[in-house]
Protein backbone atom coordinates (compact mmCIF):
# COMPACT_ATOMS: atom_id res chain seq x y z
CA UNK A 1 0.00 0.00 0.00
CA UNK A 2 2.66 2.24 1.09
CA UNK A 3 4.82 3.17 -2.21
CA UNK A 4 8.26 2.45 -2.09
CA UNK A 5 9.14 6.01 -3.85
CA UNK A 6 7.18 9.51 -2.50
CA UNK A 7 4.94 10.96 -4.99
CA UNK A 8 4.38 14.53 -6.00
CA UNK A 9 2.33 16.74 -4.52
CA UNK A 10 0.00 17.24 -7.48
CA UNK A 11 -0.25 13.66 -8.20
CA UNK A 12 -1.44 13.44 -4.85
CA UNK A 13 -3.91 16.70 -5.05
CA UNK A 14 -5.07 15.09 -8.39
CA UNK A 15 -5.71 11.35 -7.00
CA UNK A 16 -7.80 12.94 -3.70
CA UNK A 17 -10.21 15.43 -5.83
CA UNK A 18 -10.81 12.33 -8.28
CA UNK A 19 -11.74 9.90 -5.26
CA UNK A 20 -13.65 13.08 -3.86
CA UNK A 21 -16.00 13.19 -7.31
CA UNK A 22 -17.54 9.71 -5.64
CA UNK A 23 -18.30 11.91 -2.12
CA UNK A 24 -22.03 13.72 -2.02
CA UNK A 25 -21.35 17.46 -2.44
CA UNK A 26 -19.79 19.37 0.42
CA UNK A 27 -21.12 22.96 -1.24
CA UNK A 28 -24.22 24.05 -2.51
CA UNK A 29 -27.34 23.15 -0.21
CA UNK A 30 -28.64 19.82 -2.29
CA UNK A 31 -27.22 17.42 0.96
CA UNK A 32 -29.61 18.62 4.34
CA UNK A 33 -27.27 17.11 6.58
CA UNK A 34 -23.55 16.45 7.52
CA UNK A 35 -22.60 19.78 5.90
CA UNK A 36 -22.99 23.13 6.91
CA UNK A 37 -22.88 25.67 3.94
CA UNK A 38 -23.22 29.57 4.66
CA UNK A 39 -23.59 30.09 0.83
CA UNK A 40 -20.47 33.05 0.89
CA UNK A 41 -17.79 30.86 -0.80
CA UNK A 42 -14.71 33.86 0.77
CA UNK A 43 -15.87 33.21 4.59
CA UNK A 44 -15.04 29.04 4.13
CA UNK A 45 -11.53 30.00 2.00
CA UNK A 46 -10.65 32.77 4.84
CA UNK A 47 -11.43 29.49 7.80
CA UNK A 48 -9.51 27.27 5.36
CA UNK A 49 -6.59 29.38 5.03
CA UNK A 50 -6.60 29.91 8.75
CA UNK A 51 -6.94 26.41 9.58
CA UNK A 52 -3.81 25.59 7.15
CA UNK A 53 -1.97 28.68 9.70
CA UNK A 54 -2.37 26.61 12.30
CA UNK A 55 -2.44 23.12 11.34
CA UNK A 56 0.65 21.94 12.92
CA UNK A 57 0.77 24.36 16.38
CA UNK A 58 0.13 20.77 18.97
CA UNK A 59 -2.28 21.90 21.58
CA UNK A 60 -1.05 19.58 23.97
CA UNK A 61 1.30 22.23 25.68
CA UNK A 62 0.06 25.81 25.82
CA UNK A 63 3.55 27.49 27.56
CA UNK A 64 5.05 26.38 23.92
CA UNK A 65 1.84 27.40 21.48
CA UNK A 66 0.69 30.78 23.32
CA UNK A 67 -0.44 31.61 20.14
CA UNK A 68 -3.67 28.63 20.60
CA UNK A 69 -4.67 29.70 23.73
CA UNK A 70 -5.14 33.49 22.55
CA UNK A 71 -7.50 32.23 19.71
CA UNK A 72 -9.27 30.09 22.39
CA UNK A 73 -10.10 32.81 24.79
CA UNK A 74 -11.54 34.61 22.10
CA UNK A 75 -13.86 31.93 20.97
CA UNK A 76 -14.56 31.08 24.06
CA UNK A 77 -15.51 34.80 24.97
CA UNK A 78 -17.73 34.55 22.11
CA UNK A 79 -19.81 32.05 22.74
CA UNK A 80 -20.16 32.53 26.40
CA UNK A 81 -21.47 36.33 25.70
CA UNK A 82 -23.78 35.33 23.22
CA UNK A 83 -24.84 32.20 25.44
CA UNK A 84 -26.11 34.62 28.50
CA UNK A 85 -23.07 34.87 30.74
CA UNK A 86 -20.17 37.06 29.32
CA UNK A 87 -16.75 35.41 30.95
CA UNK A 88 -17.73 32.08 31.54
CA UNK A 89 -15.80 29.96 31.64
CA UNK A 90 -15.35 27.15 28.70
CA UNK A 91 -13.08 24.89 26.86
CA UNK A 92 -12.78 24.45 22.75
CA UNK A 93 -13.00 20.77 21.89
CA UNK A 94 -13.02 18.34 18.65
CA UNK A 95 -16.98 18.39 17.96
CA UNK A 96 -20.33 17.85 19.89
CA UNK A 97 -19.28 14.13 20.95
CA UNK A 98 -16.24 15.34 23.24
CA UNK A 99 -17.75 18.54 24.64
CA UNK A 100 -20.84 15.86 25.54
CA UNK A 101 -18.56 13.52 26.90
CA UNK A 102 -16.40 16.09 28.72
CA UNK A 103 -19.47 17.67 30.68
CA UNK A 104 -20.76 14.14 31.64
CA UNK A 105 -17.16 13.44 32.86
CA UNK A 106 -17.31 16.72 35.20
CA UNK A 107 -20.94 16.04 36.45
CA UNK A 108 -20.00 12.53 37.39
CA UNK A 109 -16.91 14.16 39.64
CA UNK A 110 -18.60 16.93 40.95
CA UNK A 111 -20.99 14.47 42.51
CA UNK A 112 -19.31 11.04 43.52
CA UNK A 113 -21.41 8.34 43.53
CA UNK A 114 -24.31 9.41 41.59
CA UNK A 115 -23.91 7.30 38.50
CA UNK A 116 -27.30 8.35 36.64
CA UNK A 117 -28.02 10.25 33.01
CA UNK A 118 -31.39 11.69 32.91
CA UNK A 119 -32.30 12.44 29.90
CA UNK A 120 -34.97 13.03 26.90
CA UNK A 121 -35.33 9.98 24.58
CA UNK A 122 -34.60 12.61 21.33
CA UNK A 123 -31.34 13.35 23.04
CA UNK A 124 -28.52 12.85 21.13
CA UNK A 125 -26.49 9.32 21.71
CA UNK A 126 -23.59 11.19 22.70
CA UNK A 127 -24.90 11.10 26.01
CA UNK A 128 -25.14 7.26 25.59
CA UNK A 129 -21.71 6.93 24.51
CA UNK A 130 -20.23 9.25 27.54
CA UNK A 131 -22.11 6.86 29.77
CA UNK A 132 -20.70 3.76 28.30
CA UNK A 133 -17.18 5.53 28.48
CA UNK A 134 -17.77 6.65 31.76
CA UNK A 135 -19.29 3.78 33.10
CA UNK A 136 -22.51 5.60 34.14
CA UNK A 137 -26.02 4.69 33.51
CA UNK A 138 -29.06 6.44 31.16
CA UNK A 139 -31.96 6.95 32.56
CA UNK A 140 -34.32 7.94 29.54
CA UNK A 141 -37.37 9.82 29.98
CA UNK A 142 -40.66 9.87 27.08
CA UNK A 143 -41.13 13.48 25.46
CA UNK A 144 -44.75 14.55 24.79
CA UNK A 145 -46.25 12.76 21.36
CA UNK A 146 -47.44 16.30 19.64
CA UNK A 147 -45.05 18.71 20.52
CA UNK A 148 -42.03 15.99 21.12
CA UNK A 149 -40.80 17.87 23.85
CA UNK A 150 -39.33 16.51 27.08
CA UNK A 151 -41.69 15.25 29.45
CA UNK A 152 -41.47 17.51 32.79
CA UNK A 153 -43.23 15.60 35.11
CA UNK A 154 -41.07 12.17 33.91
CA UNK A 155 -37.86 14.60 34.89
CA UNK A 156 -39.52 15.12 37.81
CA UNK A 157 -40.30 11.11 38.40
CA UNK A 158 -36.65 9.98 37.40
CA UNK A 159 -34.52 12.84 39.46
CA UNK A 160 -32.96 11.66 42.65
CA UNK A 161 -29.74 11.23 44.47
CA UNK A 162 -28.13 8.44 41.96
CA UNK A 163 -28.79 11.34 39.44
CA UNK A 164 -25.15 13.14 38.17
CA UNK A 165 -26.48 15.03 35.03
CA UNK A 166 -30.14 15.82 33.49
CA UNK A 167 -29.92 16.86 30.08
CA UNK A 168 -32.42 18.77 27.86
CA UNK A 169 -31.66 20.05 24.24
CA UNK A 170 -32.23 23.12 22.64
CA UNK A 171 -32.95 21.95 20.34
CA UNK A 172 -33.13 18.03 19.99
CA UNK A 173 -31.75 16.74 16.27
CA UNK A 174 -34.61 14.65 15.29
CA UNK A 175 -37.33 17.23 15.50
CA UNK A 176 -35.60 20.39 15.85
CA UNK A 177 -37.68 21.25 18.86
CA UNK A 178 -36.22 23.08 22.09
CA UNK A 179 -36.83 21.23 25.65
CA UNK A 180 -39.10 23.20 28.59
CA UNK A 181 -34.85 23.75 29.53
CA UNK A 182 -36.63 26.49 32.28
CA UNK A 183 -38.37 23.82 34.19
CA UNK A 184 -36.02 21.10 33.88
CA UNK A 185 -33.04 23.34 34.94
CA UNK A 186 -35.35 24.20 37.85
CA UNK A 187 -36.13 20.71 38.78
CA UNK A 188 -32.60 19.39 38.63
CA UNK A 189 -31.35 22.52 40.83
CA UNK A 190 -33.92 21.91 43.38
CA UNK A 191 -32.55 18.89 43.93
CA UNK A 192 -28.93 19.12 43.98
CA UNK A 193 -28.80 17.69 40.39
CA UNK A 194 -26.57 19.29 37.44
CA UNK A 195 -27.91 20.22 34.25
CA UNK A 196 -26.71 20.61 30.87
CA UNK A 197 -27.81 22.11 27.71
CA UNK A 198 -27.08 20.18 24.66
CA UNK A 199 -26.89 23.48 22.20
CA UNK A 200 -24.50 21.98 19.88
CA UNK A 201 -26.83 22.32 17.05
CA UNK A 202 -28.74 25.39 18.52
CA UNK A 203 -26.00 27.18 20.44
CA UNK A 204 -24.99 29.58 17.42
CA UNK A 205 -28.25 29.08 15.34
CA UNK A 206 -31.13 29.65 18.07
CA UNK A 207 -29.53 33.49 18.98
CA UNK A 208 -29.72 34.84 15.75
CA UNK A 209 -33.41 32.89 14.80
CA UNK A 210 -34.78 35.19 17.65
CA UNK A 211 -33.05 38.17 16.48
CA UNK A 212 -34.39 37.96 13.41
CA UNK A 213 -37.93 37.31 15.23
CA UNK A 214 -38.56 33.72 15.77
CA UNK A 215 -40.01 32.82 19.37
CA UNK A 216 -36.87 31.36 21.08
CA UNK A 217 -37.53 30.29 24.48
CA UNK A 218 -34.98 30.51 27.36
CA UNK A 219 -32.29 28.13 26.97
CA UNK A 220 -28.91 28.91 27.78
CA UNK A 221 -26.43 29.68 30.85
CA UNK A 222 -28.40 32.73 32.07
CA UNK A 223 -30.97 30.15 32.87
CA UNK A 224 -31.58 29.46 36.46
CA UNK A 225 -30.26 25.86 37.41
CA UNK A 226 -28.46 25.28 34.03
CA UNK A 227 -25.00 24.34 34.90
CA UNK A 228 -23.01 22.89 31.21
CA UNK A 229 -23.93 24.05 27.78
CA UNK A 230 -22.61 22.22 24.35
CA UNK A 231 -22.81 24.80 21.00
CA UNK A 232 -20.82 23.52 17.99
CA UNK A 233 -19.20 26.24 15.44
CA UNK A 234 -18.53 23.30 13.31
CA UNK A 235 -22.90 23.19 12.24
CA UNK A 236 -24.29 26.81 12.73
CA UNK A 237 -21.14 28.47 13.42
CA UNK A 238 -20.13 27.58 9.84
CA UNK A 239 -16.76 26.75 10.89
CA UNK A 240 -14.67 23.92 9.45
CA UNK A 241 -15.07 20.31 11.36
CA UNK A 242 -13.24 19.91 14.73
CA UNK A 243 -14.48 22.83 16.59
CA UNK A 244 -17.41 23.11 19.79
CA UNK A 245 -17.34 24.85 22.61
CA UNK A 246 -18.54 23.81 25.97
CA UNK A 247 -19.04 26.54 28.74
CA UNK A 248 -19.86 25.49 32.24
CA UNK A 249 -21.54 27.41 35.46
CA UNK A 250 -18.25 28.12 36.82
CA UNK A 251 -14.61 27.23 36.86
CA UNK A 252 -14.63 25.01 39.80
CA UNK A 253 -16.77 22.31 37.41
CA UNK A 254 -14.72 22.94 34.71
CA UNK A 255 -11.87 22.11 36.49
CA UNK A 256 -13.96 18.52 36.84
CA UNK A 257 -13.57 18.29 33.31
CA UNK A 258 -9.80 18.42 33.25
CA UNK A 259 -7.83 15.74 33.59
CA UNK A 260 -3.57 15.72 34.50
CA UNK A 261 -1.49 13.05 35.36
CA UNK A 262 2.35 13.02 36.71
CA UNK A 263 2.14 9.31 36.86
CA UNK A 264 5.03 8.41 34.56
CA UNK A 265 8.59 9.48 33.90
CA UNK A 266 7.52 11.36 31.33
CA UNK A 267 6.38 14.93 29.94
CA UNK A 268 3.42 16.09 32.64
CA UNK A 269 0.19 15.71 30.89
CA UNK A 270 -2.52 18.15 31.81
CA UNK A 271 -5.74 18.08 29.30
CA UNK A 272 -8.57 19.78 28.87
CA UNK A 273 -9.72 17.68 26.56
CA UNK A 274 -10.58 13.76 25.56
CA UNK A 275 -7.75 14.01 22.98
CA UNK A 276 -3.60 15.16 24.00
CA UNK A 277 -1.85 15.83 21.36
CA UNK A 278 -4.21 18.09 18.54
CA UNK A 279 -3.97 20.42 15.79
CA UNK A 280 -4.93 24.17 16.79
CA UNK A 281 -6.36 23.63 12.38
CA UNK A 282 -9.64 23.69 14.12
CA UNK A 283 -9.44 26.32 16.32
CA UNK A 284 -7.72 28.56 13.71
CA UNK A 285 -10.75 27.92 10.99
CA UNK A 286 -13.33 28.56 13.78
CA UNK A 287 -11.40 31.98 15.02
CA UNK A 288 -11.31 33.07 11.20
CA UNK A 289 -15.03 32.39 10.81
CA UNK A 290 -16.23 33.80 13.53
CA UNK A 291 -14.23 36.88 12.46
CA UNK A 292 -14.92 37.05 9.27
CA UNK A 293 -19.00 36.78 9.31
CA UNK A 294 -19.32 38.73 12.83
CA UNK A 295 -22.56 39.80 14.26
CA UNK A 296 -23.96 40.66 11.39
CA UNK A 297 -22.96 37.93 9.10
CA UNK A 298 -24.50 35.02 11.28
CA UNK A 299 -27.98 37.86 11.92
CA UNK A 300 -28.70 37.87 8.22
CA UNK A 301 -27.31 34.04 8.08
CA UNK A 302 -30.18 33.54 10.71
CA UNK A 303 -33.15 35.65 8.66
CA UNK A 304 -32.23 33.57 6.06
CA UNK A 305 -32.07 30.35 7.70
CA UNK A 306 -35.77 31.16 9.52
CA UNK A 307 -37.19 32.31 6.22
CA UNK A 308 -36.14 28.97 4.57
CA UNK A 309 -37.51 27.13 7.43
CA UNK A 310 -40.77 28.45 6.96
CA UNK A 311 -41.17 28.04 3.99
CA UNK A 312 -40.16 24.33 3.75
CA UNK A 313 -42.72 23.65 6.72
CA UNK A 314 -45.13 25.23 5.09
CA UNK A 315 -44.39 23.91 1.91
CA UNK A 316 -44.41 20.77 3.14
CA UNK A 317 -47.45 20.57 4.91
CA UNK A 318 -49.38 21.33 1.51
CA UNK A 319 -47.96 18.52 -0.03
CA UNK A 320 -50.34 15.08 -0.10
CA UNK A 321 -49.32 12.05 2.21
CA UNK A 322 -46.70 14.28 3.85
CA UNK A 323 -46.25 16.27 7.41
CA UNK A 324 -44.45 17.76 9.78
CA UNK A 325 -43.57 16.57 12.65
CA UNK A 326 -44.02 19.06 15.97
CA UNK A 327 -43.41 22.44 15.26
CA UNK A 328 -39.65 22.97 14.15
CA UNK A 329 -38.44 26.26 16.56
CA UNK A 330 -34.38 26.46 15.03
CA UNK A 331 -33.84 24.91 11.26
CA UNK A 332 -34.25 21.38 11.45
CA UNK A 333 -37.27 19.80 9.67
CA UNK A 334 -38.60 15.69 10.08
CA UNK A 335 -41.04 14.99 7.72
CA UNK A 336 -42.92 12.16 8.16
CA UNK A 337 -44.44 9.86 5.65
CA UNK A 338 -48.18 8.04 5.40
CA UNK A 339 -49.14 4.52 4.29
CA UNK A 340 -49.29 5.84 0.87
CA UNK A 341 -45.67 7.61 0.64
CA UNK A 342 -42.91 5.65 1.90
CA UNK A 343 -40.45 8.70 3.58
CA UNK A 344 -37.51 5.57 2.65
CA UNK A 345 -38.71 5.32 -0.60
CA UNK A 346 -38.99 8.83 -0.81
CA UNK A 347 -35.13 9.62 0.33
CA UNK A 348 -34.03 6.95 -2.56
CA UNK A 349 -36.25 8.84 -5.24
CA UNK A 350 -34.75 12.31 -4.09
CA UNK A 351 -31.77 10.81 -4.48
CA UNK A 352 -31.77 9.54 -7.77
CA UNK A 353 -32.79 13.42 -8.46
CA UNK A 354 -29.23 14.55 -6.90
CA UNK A 355 -30.58 15.82 -3.05
CA UNK A 356 -30.11 13.73 -0.23
CA UNK A 357 -32.45 13.85 2.66
CA UNK A 358 -31.43 12.06 5.57
CA UNK A 359 -33.83 9.06 6.95
CA UNK A 360 -34.75 8.70 10.64
CA UNK A 361 -35.29 5.70 11.80
CA UNK A 362 -38.81 5.01 13.80
CA UNK A 363 -38.19 5.21 17.74
CA UNK A 364 -40.08 4.98 21.35
CA UNK A 365 -43.28 5.93 19.15
CA UNK A 366 -41.89 8.68 16.87
CA UNK A 367 -42.72 7.15 13.44
CA UNK A 368 -39.57 7.25 10.67
CA UNK A 369 -39.19 10.25 8.57
CA UNK A 370 -36.85 12.08 6.80
CA UNK A 371 -34.91 14.79 8.27
CA UNK A 372 -33.90 18.10 6.40
CA UNK A 373 -31.41 20.60 8.05
CA UNK A 374 -31.72 24.18 6.72
CA UNK A 375 -28.64 25.41 6.51
CA UNK A 376 -27.30 29.86 5.10
CA UNK A 377 -27.60 28.20 1.41
CA UNK A 378 -30.92 26.68 1.24
CA UNK A 379 -32.80 29.79 0.77
CA UNK A 380 -31.64 29.84 -2.63
CA UNK A 381 -32.95 26.60 -3.44
CA UNK A 382 -36.05 26.56 -1.41
CA UNK A 383 -38.09 26.12 -4.14
CA UNK A 384 -36.16 23.66 -5.98
CA UNK A 385 -36.03 21.72 -2.99
CA UNK A 386 -39.51 21.72 -2.01
CA UNK A 387 -40.14 20.49 -6.01
CA UNK A 388 -37.87 17.68 -5.68
CA UNK A 389 -39.77 16.68 -2.28
CA UNK A 390 -43.21 16.55 -4.36
CA UNK A 391 -42.08 14.88 -6.86
CA UNK A 392 -39.84 12.15 -4.89
CA UNK A 393 -43.24 11.94 -2.86
CA UNK A 394 -45.12 11.40 -5.67
CA UNK A 395 -42.94 8.99 -6.83
CA UNK A 396 -42.85 6.97 -4.05
CA UNK A 397 -46.62 6.92 -3.90
CA UNK A 398 -46.78 5.35 -7.43
CA UNK A 399 -43.99 2.50 -5.95
CA UNK A 400 -45.30 1.69 -2.99
CA UNK A 401 -43.86 1.11 0.31
CA UNK A 402 -40.32 -0.52 0.27
CA UNK A 403 -40.95 -4.39 0.94
CA UNK A 404 -39.39 -6.38 3.69
CA UNK A 405 -38.99 -10.06 2.54
CA UNK A 406 -41.04 -11.61 5.12
CA UNK A 407 -39.54 -13.12 7.91
CA UNK A 408 -36.60 -11.56 7.56
CA UNK A 409 -36.34 -9.36 10.30
CA UNK A 410 -37.42 -11.92 12.67
CA UNK A 411 -34.65 -13.82 11.42
CA UNK A 412 -32.30 -11.38 11.82
CA UNK A 413 -33.55 -10.47 15.50
CA UNK A 414 -32.50 -14.38 16.25
CA UNK A 415 -29.05 -14.32 15.05
CA UNK A 416 -26.06 -14.24 17.23
CA UNK A 417 -24.58 -11.71 15.27
CA UNK A 418 -21.43 -11.54 17.20
CA UNK A 419 -20.75 -15.29 16.40
CA UNK A 420 -20.64 -14.12 12.69
CA UNK A 421 -17.86 -13.20 11.39
CA UNK A 422 -17.75 -10.13 8.87
CA UNK A 423 -17.65 -11.99 4.93
CA UNK A 424 -20.07 -14.39 6.55
CA UNK A 425 -22.41 -11.19 7.65
CA UNK A 426 -21.40 -9.47 4.10
CA UNK A 427 -22.70 -12.63 2.46
CA UNK A 428 -25.60 -13.27 4.53
CA UNK A 429 -26.46 -9.61 3.55
CA UNK A 430 -25.78 -10.13 0.11
CA UNK A 431 -28.58 -13.07 0.18
CA UNK A 432 -31.06 -10.52 1.77
CA UNK A 433 -30.16 -8.32 -1.55
CA UNK A 434 -27.98 -5.89 0.27
CA UNK A 435 -24.31 -5.13 -1.10
CA UNK A 436 -22.28 -3.74 1.71
CA UNK A 437 -19.89 -1.68 0.75
CA UNK A 438 -18.53 1.79 1.18
CA UNK A 439 -21.48 4.26 2.12
CA UNK A 440 -22.08 7.64 0.89
CA UNK A 441 -24.82 9.21 2.68
CA UNK A 442 -26.23 6.39 4.47
CA UNK A 443 -26.24 4.04 1.61
CA UNK A 444 -24.93 3.45 -2.19
CA UNK A 445 -22.78 0.35 -2.39
CA UNK A 446 -19.38 1.02 -4.12
CA UNK A 447 -16.72 -1.28 -2.98
CA UNK A 448 -14.12 0.40 -1.68
CA UNK A 449 -10.62 0.22 -3.91
CA UNK A 450 -7.72 2.18 -4.70
CA UNK A 451 -9.10 3.01 -8.15
CA UNK A 452 -11.61 5.86 -7.98
CA UNK A 453 -15.08 5.95 -9.62
CA UNK A 454 -14.91 8.46 -11.99
CA UNK A 455 -18.48 10.26 -11.59
CA UNK A 456 -20.97 9.18 -8.77
CA UNK A 457 -23.68 7.08 -9.60
CA UNK A 458 -26.72 7.72 -7.58
CA UNK A 459 -27.60 5.78 -4.65
CA UNK A 460 -28.76 1.99 -5.44
CA UNK A 461 -32.66 1.92 -2.98
CA UNK A 462 -31.73 2.11 0.51
CA UNK A 463 -35.42 2.03 1.15
CA UNK A 464 -35.44 -1.82 1.74
CA UNK A 465 -32.14 -1.71 4.06
CA UNK A 466 -34.03 1.10 6.13
CA UNK A 467 -37.40 -0.12 5.73
CA UNK A 468 -35.84 -3.77 7.31
CA UNK A 469 -33.79 -1.86 10.18
CA UNK A 470 -36.63 0.13 10.65
CA UNK A 471 -38.54 -3.33 11.67
CA UNK A 472 -35.78 -4.46 13.84
CA UNK A 473 -35.37 -3.70 17.62
CA UNK A 474 -32.47 -1.14 18.44
CA UNK A 475 -30.12 -3.24 20.16
CA UNK A 476 -30.21 -5.52 16.77
CA UNK A 477 -29.94 -2.06 14.96
CA UNK A 478 -26.72 -1.46 16.79
CA UNK A 479 -25.50 -4.90 16.31
CA UNK A 480 -25.64 -4.78 12.14
CA UNK A 481 -24.54 -1.17 12.19
CA UNK A 482 -21.18 -2.47 14.04
CA UNK A 483 -21.10 -5.07 11.63
CA UNK A 484 -22.01 -2.62 8.42
CA UNK A 485 -18.78 -1.08 10.04
CA UNK A 486 -16.58 -3.31 10.73
CA UNK A 487 -17.20 -4.83 6.91
CA UNK A 488 -16.58 -1.18 5.73
CA UNK A 489 -13.25 -0.56 6.90
CA UNK A 490 -11.69 -4.29 6.07
CA UNK A 491 -9.63 -4.49 2.42
CA UNK A 492 -11.88 -5.46 0.02
CA UNK A 493 -12.05 -9.33 -0.51
C1 LIG B 1 -28.12 18.00 19.41
C2 LIG B 1 -26.80 17.35 19.06
N1 LIG B 1 -25.95 17.01 20.03
C3 LIG B 1 -24.77 16.43 19.76
C4 LIG B 1 -24.38 16.16 18.47
C5 LIG B 1 -23.07 15.46 18.21
O1 LIG B 1 -22.18 16.29 17.55
P1 LIG B 1 -20.88 15.78 16.79
O2 LIG B 1 -21.35 15.00 15.60
O3 LIG B 1 -20.17 17.04 16.46
O4 LIG B 1 -20.10 14.93 17.73
C6 LIG B 1 -25.25 16.50 17.42
C7 LIG B 1 -24.91 16.20 16.03
O5 LIG B 1 -25.70 16.37 15.13
C8 LIG B 1 -26.49 17.11 17.72
O6 LIG B 1 -27.36 17.46 16.76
Amino acid sequence: MLPDHGRPAAELLAELSSLRAADLPVRGGKVTAYVYDTGLPEVHEAAHRAYAEMLEVNMLDPTAFPSMVALERQVVGAVAETLGRPGAPGIFTSGGTESIMLAVKAARDARPGATRVVLPVTAHPAFHKAAHYLGMEIVPVPVDPVTYRASVPAFGDALDERTALAVVSAPSYPQGVVDPVGEIAALAASRGVLCHVDACVGGWLLPWLREAGAAIPPFDLAVPGVTSISCDLHKFGYAPKGASVLLFRDAELRRRAYFASAAWPGYTIVNATVQSSRSAGPLGGAWATLEALGREGYRELGRRTLEATRRLAEGVRKIPGLRVLGEPEAALVAIAGSPEVDVFVLADEARTRGWFLQPQLSYAGIPANIHITVTGVTLAGVDAMLEVIEEAAEAARRRGPAEVPEGLPELIASLDLDALDDATFAELAASAGIALGLPAGNGPAARPGTAPEPAPEPAPGMAVVNAILDALPAATREAILLRFLSVTYSPPA
